[in-house]
């Protein structure tokens, strides 16, 4: 992906992550948002805590940036247990599983993140793990190599993904509780942000917070991200507070517009309305015409503007919607205004041919 286009990236880079890790809440009373899962985690831990048992093994399921591992993270901290962190792609052979598993104490956590990226024969040593706390380790090669089964003390999988449908469903049941966090509100972003500015150290203001919380997609990761920025541009080029007109000033420097769209997103909408009519538009034309790969336009600023209903995928391209069209400050042809109704069937821009097999 350009890195120009990653103020508003869900993804996090490297160097990003030292920065995360200082705004992550430690307890889950912090933990802003997501009532439903943080409701249901605290009874899970504590009734684990009064049982004095090891909590259920968790599922956090749901897209970048929402707060998967700082949960996980929290869960660790709540029950007073270790945190032992891998990833799916970093078990790459059930050796390293087992290395992984055998060095289990009593009470750790084991965070596994993209755990629906494990190689499949991790996941069956992973299934005896977590049901019957036992490993079986090999020993020797050949027709001589036998397995010894080794008990494992008590300990508790938090696994998290990004896409929980991929998960075999034998895996998936053997998680007690699954959790799944959704995009955030404005509100809830803005708690988040003005939370976090004073962890930083930075004079915000209530408006600022809330302008920022409404450009950053729901996702508290783009919040933190364009905190910092607006705390960039407040100390190089403003008076040090971060007000209204600082995260306004900011938030245009770096290309985010009112409703959290960036020079990529806009350019896809800009030219499904002016150099295809409003669309429908193959996903390689429309690349092409923006100078991006397909792929950074159906990964990168698709999703977002779809969600947002900006645009519509229909089985014969993308459709700008009416939204798209005000949002550029663009009328739309006579035949999108005021009449998608009478043109049942056709590509209106209301998106009536939206197939719901695109969007699995
Ligand atoms: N509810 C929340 N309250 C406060 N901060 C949050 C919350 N959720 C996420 N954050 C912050 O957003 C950033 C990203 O969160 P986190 O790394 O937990 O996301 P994730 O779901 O694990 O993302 P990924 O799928 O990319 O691994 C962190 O800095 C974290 O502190
Ligand atoms: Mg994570």
């Amino acid at each position: 992906m350009s890195e120009e286009y990653a103020v508003v990236s869900v993804e996090a880079s490297d160097s990003e992550r030292a920065a995360e890790a200082a705004l992550r809440p430690k307890h889950l009373a912090d933990f802003a948002g997501q009532p439903v899962v943080r409701e249901q985690l605290s009874l899970v831990l504590e009734a684990a805590l009064a049982r004095g048992r090891t909590p259920d093994h968790v599922l956090l399921s749901g897209p970048p940036g929402l707060g998967k591992t700082t949960l996980a993270m929290i869960i660790a901290n709540e029950v007073d247990g270790s945190l032992r962190l891998t990833s799916g792609p970093a078990i790459q052979h059930t050796g390293d599983l087992a290395a992984v598993l055998s060095s289990l104490q009593e009470g750790d956590v084991l965070f596994i993140d993209e755990i629906h990226r494990l190689a499949r024969t991790a996941e069956e040593m992973l299934y005896l793990a977590m049901e019957d706390f036992r490993v079986d380790v090999m020993v020797g090669k050949g027709p001589g190599a036998t397995s010894i089964p080794l008990p494992l003390p008590p300990f508790t999988v938090v696994g998290a993904t990004t896409r929980a449908g991929l998960l075999p469903a034998p895996l998936r049941d053997r998680f007690g509780f699954t959790g799944h966090l959704d995009y955030y509100s404005v509100d809830e972003l803005t708690q988040i942000v003005a939370r976090n500015a004073i962890k930083l150290d930075a004079d915000l203001s209530r408006e600022a917070a809330s302008e920022i919380a409404s450009r950053s997609r729901g996702t508290p990761r783009i919040a933190n991200r364009l905190l910092r920025r607006v705390q960039d541009w407040a100390q190089v080029r403003g008076s040090g507070k971060l007000d209204l007109a600082a995260a306004r000033s900011a938030l245009s420097v770096f290309e985010v517009d009112a409703k959290g769209l960036d020079r990529l997103d806009r350019a896809v909408l800009e030219a499904v309305c002016t150099r295809f009519g409003g669309g429908p538009v193959g996903l390689t034309t429309l690349a092409i015409s923006v100078g991006e790969e397909p792929e950074t336009v159906e990964t990168v600023a698709e999703p977002y503007l779809v969600r947002e209903g900006f645009l519509v995928r229909t089985p014969r391209g993308r459709s700008a919607t009416p939204l798209a069209w005000e949002h550029l400050g663009l009328v739309p042809p006579a035949e999108l205004r005021g009449s998608s109704d009478s043109r049942s069937g056709g590509a209106s821009a209301g998106g009536g041919l939206e197939d719901p097999l695109l969007f699995s």
